[in-house]
């Protein structure tokens, strides 16, 4: 990983350019703070339809270098949810490596957000994986280009219960034409992952009259899962080769890999997870086994509507919600493309995500 250091808004010792041969980000920041304990990495990859717009996650790395894949991937990932959510918005994001002990986690975040204010407005940030509304107010005192903070009585805040709605319409638009039924209720659907978007996720399906298959690292919440939803617990490793209608990957990325996908046997996967597959040639295995993938990037888009909006000063929760509606038309156009063309799934979302990316 090659460093150019360059101090900038008085982060120590630096906060850096790293140069990315091989792919087309638009930049990439290294940040580094001895005071805080911040090591972040800050990529964006497109501003080509307005700033980047993506999460932050803080999560324990293994390593640098496995941080700065995520960032790239996940930044990636931004660029075509955002356009094919058809928000006036690039894509970045932003990873923090999470230390074995962290001192003062809101000096962290507000170091953090001094280096998002570095980017001048090329970068916003809120929610992902591992962070939380308090820790984007944090970030709120070192700059404003931050959203999913959470305003007295007005819609905004925490964005997981969109993305999950999202997922939801996702869910029902492809049930309904690839297995012809009319509702969700008796179908079998197994979720992966029961955190902020998995619970709402399993919420919704219940009350649409789904059977649940349900598995997490977290037994705490795999036993809840089963209280409240009445779900079957699977261990983390069956989940992915469940025989049921529906598989919602919704922890982390890259679960559809080369040596899991042989063994999903769910008629379609839809799940709320960024970067499920590995790489798209994993996609094109799924399609010849005849699963069909239905991308996250379409899918998932509902907690980027809902920071966007909110950024954007929209005030009605409804407003949103409609907008998030959209990826249940967004999910049948998907199919009728892979219909006319008989293409992976896969690789048509990102033909016609990427075909958006223009000025
Ligand atoms: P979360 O951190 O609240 O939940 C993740 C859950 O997955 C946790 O309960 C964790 O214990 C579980 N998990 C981790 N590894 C697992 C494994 N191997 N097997 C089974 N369970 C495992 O995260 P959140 O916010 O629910 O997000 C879930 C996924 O959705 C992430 O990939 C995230 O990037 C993506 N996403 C989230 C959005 C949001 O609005 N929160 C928006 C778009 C995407």
């Amino acid at each position: 990983m090659a460093i150019v250091p360059k101090v900038r808004d008085g982060l120590s010792p630096y906060a850096g350019s790293i140069l990315q041969p091989g792919t087309d980000h638009e930049e990439v920041r290294l940040v580094l703070d001895e005071d805080s304990g911040l090591e972040a990495i800050i990529a964006v990859h497109s501003t080509v339809r307005g700033p980047a717009f993506g999460g932050c996650r803080y999560w324990a790395y293994p390593s640098r270098d496995a941080a700065l894949t995520d960032a790239l991937r996940l930044s990636e990932g931004m660029t075509l949810k955002n356009a094919l959510a058809d928000l006036p918005f690039g894509g970045g994001k932003a990873v923090m490596l999470r230390k074995p002990t962290q001192g003062d986690c809101g000096k962290l975040f507000r170091t953090f957000g001094r280096a998002v204010k570095s980017f001048d407005g090329k970068y916003i940030t809120a929610e992902d994986v591992g962070t939380t509304v308090a820790d984007m107010a944090q970030v709120r005192q070192s700059t404003k280009h931050v959203s999913g903070l959470s305003r007295d009585g007005q819609f905004g805040g925490n964005p997981s219960p969109m993305t999950a709605f999202g997922v939801f319409v996702g869910i029902r638009a492809a049930v309904s034409r690839l297995l012809k039924r009319a509702h969700l209720n008796g179908a079998i659907i197994a979720v992966q992952g029961l955190g902020s978007v998995g619970w709402e996720l399993c919420q919704r399906l219940r009350a649409a009259g789904a059977e649940l298959i349900v598995a997490d690292i977290d037994d705490g919440r795999v036993q809840a899962a089963v209280t409240h939803f009445g779900a079957t617990a699977v261990s983390p490793k069956e989940i992915l080769s469940a025989k049921v209608d529906v598989l919602a990957p919704c922890a982390l990325g890259a679960v559809l890999n080369r040596s899991s996908v042989e063994r999903v046997r769910a008629q379609i996967v839809v799940g709320a997870a960024n970067n499920q597959l590995a790489a798209l040639a994993d996609g094109d295995l799924l399609h010849k086994r005849g699963v069909f993938y239905v991308p996250d990037f379409l899918v998932n888009a509902g907690g980027i509507i809902s920071v966007a909006r909110e950024m954007l000063g929209e005030t009605s929760e409804q407003a949103v919600l409609d907008e998030v509606a959209q990826i249940e038309g967004r999910a049948h156009e998907l199919i009728d493309r892979v219909k006319a063309t008989g293409r992976p799934p896969a690789r048509v979302a990102d033909e016609w995500a990427r075909s958006k990316v223009h000025r």
